[in-house]
């Protein structure tokens, strides 16, 4: 049977950033590998991914990275050593993710910024459309994942999806901030969107959170998209020229989602899961 090219059935995470905020941990460990309770960052992603029907999961990297790969790969040692004991189930999940799922890795070699990151995954992704995880925002919701909500979003609309959440007016330079007209509730058609602007220019307080859904015609935009903020490529610049095209959709999720690239919101996650752990 041919493949369905409009179904999202690869998730592109972007994992080559440094952690600096998270010096010295992440010195010899990745940003991505520093645990909330007990399971890595991008383990809460790709575990997100999977629950929104995804199973191929395509991962951006750097030097310094493997760590990533081996935990998304069989320890036969620790296999040998935990089989038949009361500690087996600590590898039920992981054990379940590397079962379901296809990893693919390639190198980002250079620092570009997002959007950088993201066209560099092309190679891995091809001609369909994708989704796009950012594992330092952690997300939860107690029904839908909020990937799973814009999968539907995007079955309906057919266009980029990105997610994005009201955030205190003076934050907006740590965000892409969007601007757009309702669609319907909760849904906004994007008209305008800027990478972190200072709070006086910025268009509203809605912020672009780590989740996107992009159709792939974005390679081919990031390709021509010249160095934004920071002297980086954006991805919210790319985004921005579908934008005037009518065809990014915003949405205020439903669920939470906690800042893991801060201390704040790590420590916040943390005792987040940690409670809800209890039950
Ligand atoms: C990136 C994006 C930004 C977005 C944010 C969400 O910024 O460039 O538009 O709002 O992720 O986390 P970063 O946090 O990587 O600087």
């Amino acid at each position: 049977m041919p493949k369905d090219r409009t179904k999202i059935s690869k998730c592109l995470f972007p994992a080559a950033g440094y952690g600096t905020r998270f010096l010295p941990a992440t010195k010899a460990i990745p940003k991505e590998m520093l645990p909330v309770l007990t399971k890595p960052l991008l383990q809460y992603g790709v575990e997100e991914a999977i629950s929104a029907g995804i199973d191929t999961m395509a991962i951006v990297t750097g030097r310094g990275k493997r760590a990533i790969e081996d935990h998304f790969d069989i320890s036969y040692e620790l296999e040998h050593q935990i089989k038949g004991t009361s500690k087996e189930h600590y590898l039920t999940e992981i054990r379940a993710v590397i079962t379901r799922c296809t990893f693919s890795y390639t190198r980002q070699i250079e620092m570009k910024g997002l959007g950088h990151a993201i066209l560099c995954g092309e190679t891995l992704i091809g001609d369909e459309p994708f989704a796009v995880i950012l594992a330092d925002d952690l997300c939860d919701n107690n029904i839908d994942s909020v990937l799973t909500q814009m999968v539907k979003l995007y079955e309906k609309y057919r266009c980029s999806i990105i997610a994005v959440e009201e955030i205190p007016p003076e934050d907006s330079n740590k965000y892409g901030i969007i601007a757009g007209n309702m669609e319907e509730d909760g849904v906004i058609r994007v008209a305008n969107m800027v990478e972190k602007p200072d709070p006086k220019n910025a268009p509203s307080n809605l912020a672009i959170i780590g989740r996107y859904i992009l159709t792939p015609d974005i390679f081919d935009i990031l390709r021509e998209t010249k160095p934004g903020k920071g002297g980086e490529i954006q991805i919210t610049d790319a985004l921005l020229t579908q934008a005037k095209e009518g065809r990014v959709i915003a949405y205020k999720f439903q669920g939470k989602r906690f800042d893991c690239g801060s201390v704040d919101g790590f420590v916040e996650a943390t005792n987040y899961f940690y409670n809800k752990s209890k039950g």
